[in-house]
């Protein structure tokens, strides 16, 4: 969460413009509000706003020239979202700014060891609620109180940090930027004499592709040629190699769209395609790496939880393997089953997840094999896995997983073929796939789902609330699929204002059941709709309680072993009034919608989530919520 950039050059130029374009790229990270210095003729120059950057006036930060300048795009953690609290934070004479990503677990502990030296007083000298704030004060009382020098003071009051961080700072005078990182993403970009410092290449890719990941516990000392990293604890220097990013501008920008959302979803044929295209030794030695351990986990979070859970399904099916899918934020509670035969696949978009890295922290500890299956190349997962596939998916900006969790589908697919020896079975049908997805995906099935999503907002009773009817669903069922036996009440017409649109149920078995789930969390975070997902087999344990005339339900039913019970379910559904939207390859009398997908087969979870992945788009936009950014999300979630 939150989004950095740090900037140093051997000629002047408009700095603060050029961090608020660096920010607006990062926004999707964090965007309650942003910071800016920069050291302007031996000046700080500094500015810090509520609200998005990318809404933010250029007219105050034109014409403010300089050779360096960092900037800060905040998801708040510590402390509300105020001016105050914005990023960067100063020292008391305003000579250093810092700018900070990740959390200070031992702030409290600092501020005490400030008390300590420099008396009560101290708590006076801080103006916000962050935790950040400890850092500019702790490395001020080193260079002022103890003589060290900029770097030296920058190098104690890093070791003292606990918590996950990525922190750049800037000292009037001083003709270099400091930055450390340790658990949270930081990239470095290098240009002709110049440098970029980031939570993400997207912020600088404008001016170079050439860029350095630096590791867990290592600084940088840059200056406008020179870039030294070394490691935080031993001050020993390290040698990282440069690489060049391949993927193109265009991968990062909305080209026409709306919102990264949607275009993100429309160039699914696209990322699937780049998606299978996985190397197939890479793709053998993965799965001859998982074979050989007794006991195999998939972990990931939110989406990627339950593309893991596919991870699980597919092994299962495909390769007869047993695996366990788990929650990251849950996986502490296994380490005691975890040793040197346990493997565990990561699945991340961003490759930067606390909760993720949490559990593998655990799984190293008790020397497991990582793997991993990420999107972002060099990320902290990635660099802790003995090795990482790679969903070629470009960046994801919007909040949401779209195209990511897609492609993770089509790579776990290939895994498990990998795995039962039949990569060549496993490819043909995802080649078989995408060519069908290419030819549906198309801007008419955007258009119609935005018609669904009209009719469920505008709740007309026409639609969501069936009058009177005459003929029972039961009539023509055998009694078998029925739950329970007894015919449905007949309805009668229900007022609109009755039944606003509250709530939006999932079902779905086998491989649909985490889609089902997936499919709920899409329409949560950016419609902010009530939705759950679960397999359909639970309906009758619970939930069907909260089925009332009106109540829409999305129902899954791919042509697969599932087809008969899901289509009982729906039916348990639509005799309790279930305003029912199928997505199927066929159409059926239970459904009040249908949205036709291809048949896909194995790959059907990625015919069943992409209808719901636009349901929820429209749905968030026409109620005026911004897709693309939605409240209280971030798209990295670097903090536990
Ligand atoms: O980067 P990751 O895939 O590890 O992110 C995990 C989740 O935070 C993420 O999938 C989140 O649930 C998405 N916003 C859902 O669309």
């Amino acid at each position: 969460m939150c989004g950095i950039f740090g900037y140093i050059g051997d000629k002047e130029k408009e700095v603060a413009l050029m961090a608020n374009r660096a920010l607006c790229e990062l926004e999707y990270r964090g965007y309650d509000s942003w910071g800016i210095a920069a050291e302007v003729s031996g000046k700080m120059f500094a500015i810090k706003a509520i609200g998005k950057i990318s809404l933010a006036s250029d007219k105050e930060l034109k014409g403010v020239m300089g050779k360096m300048s960092i900037g800060h795009s905040r998801w708040a953690t510590h402390g509300g979202v105020t001016e105050a609290n914005a990023h960067p934070h100063f020292n008391t004479s305003r000579t250093i700014a810092v700018i900070h990503n990740g959390i200070v677990e031992n702030h409290e502990e600092i501020r005490s060891f400030l008390r300590g030296k420099l008396g009560n007083s101290v708590d006076k000298l801080f103006l916000s609620e962050t935790d950040t704030e400890v850092i500019p004060h702790l490395i001020d009382y080193y260079i002022t109180h103890e003589g060290k020098t900029f770097e030296a003071a920058f190098v104690e009051a890093g070791r003292m940090l606990e918590g996950r961080y990525a922190v750049v700072v800037m000292k009037l005078g001083e003709p270099y930027l400091l930055a450390m990182r340790d658990g949270s993403p930081l990239v470095v970009g290098k240009g002709e004499h110049e440098y970029f410092l980031a939570s993400d290449v997207p912020a600088f890719i404008d001016h170079t592709r050439q860029v350095l990941y630096p590791g867990d516990r290592e600084y940088m000392k840059v200056s406008a040629d020179a870039i030294m990293l070394r490691n935080l604890d031993t001050g020993k220097k390290v040698d990282r190699e440069w690489i060049t990013v391949t993927w193109d501008k265009g991968s990062a920008t909305k080209e026409g769209y709306p919102h990264f959302m949607l275009k993100e979803i429309m160039e699914q044929p696209l990322s699937l395609d780049k998606a299978i295209h996985q190397e197939d030794a890479k793709l053998e030695e993965f799965a001859r790496l998982m074979k050989e351990s007794e006991h195999l986990f998939f972990i990931g979070c939110g989406t990627a939880a339950k593309m893991a859970k596919l991870g699980e399904l597919y092994a299962a099916r495909v390769a007869g393997k047993l695996t366990n899918a788990y929650v990251g934020s849950e996986f502490a509670a296994y380490g005691q089953f975890l040793n040197k035969r346990s493997t565990i696949v990561a699945v991340s978009q961003s490759g930067e997840t606390a909760d993720v890295l949490e559990g593998l922290r655990v799984a190293e500890k008790e020397g497991a094999r990582i793997l991993a299956l990420l999107n972002v190349v060099g990320s902290s997962i990635d660099r802790m896995s003995k090795k990482s596939l790679f969903l070629n998916a470009g960046p994801e900006i919007a909040v949401a997983s779209t195209k990511a969790a897609t492609a993770q589908i089509a790579v776990l697919i290939l895994i498990a073929h990998a795995l039962a020896k039949k990569l060549p079975e496993g490819k043909h049908l995802m080649r078989s796939a995408v060519k069908d997805i290419k030819a549906w995906l198309i801007p008419d099935l955007s258009r119609d789902i935005k018609k669904i999503a009209e009719k469920l907002l505008n709740n007309p009773s026409s639609a969501l609330l069936r009058g009177p009817t005459n003929s029972s669903p039961y009539q023509n069922t055998p009694p078998s699929l029925v739950f329970p036996r007894r015919a449905p009440e007949t309805s009668s017409a229900i007022s609109l204002q009755q039944y606003p649109l509250r709530d939006i149920y999932i079902i779905g078995r086998g491989l649909n059941a985490p889609v089902a789930q997936e499919a709920a969390i899409k329409i949560q975070e950016v419609s902010y709709i009530h939705a759950e997902g679960f397999p359909g087999g639970e309906l009758k344990h619970g939930p069907i309680a909260l089925i009332e005339k009106g109540t829409p339900v999305i129902a899954l039913i791919p042509n697969d072993e599932t087809k008969r019970d899901m289509e009982s379910n729906t039916m348990e559904l639509r005799s309790r009034g279930a305003y029912v939207i199928g997505i199927a390859p066929d159409n059926s009398k239970l459904f009040d919608e249908w949205i036709q997908v291809p048949n896909l087969g194995l790959a059907s979870p990625i015919a069943s989530i992409i209808p719901i992945q636009l349901l929820a788009y429209h749905l968030a936009v026409l109620r005026g919520n911004d897709p693309d950014k939605p409240r209280n999300l971030a798209k990295s979630v670097t903090v536990k």
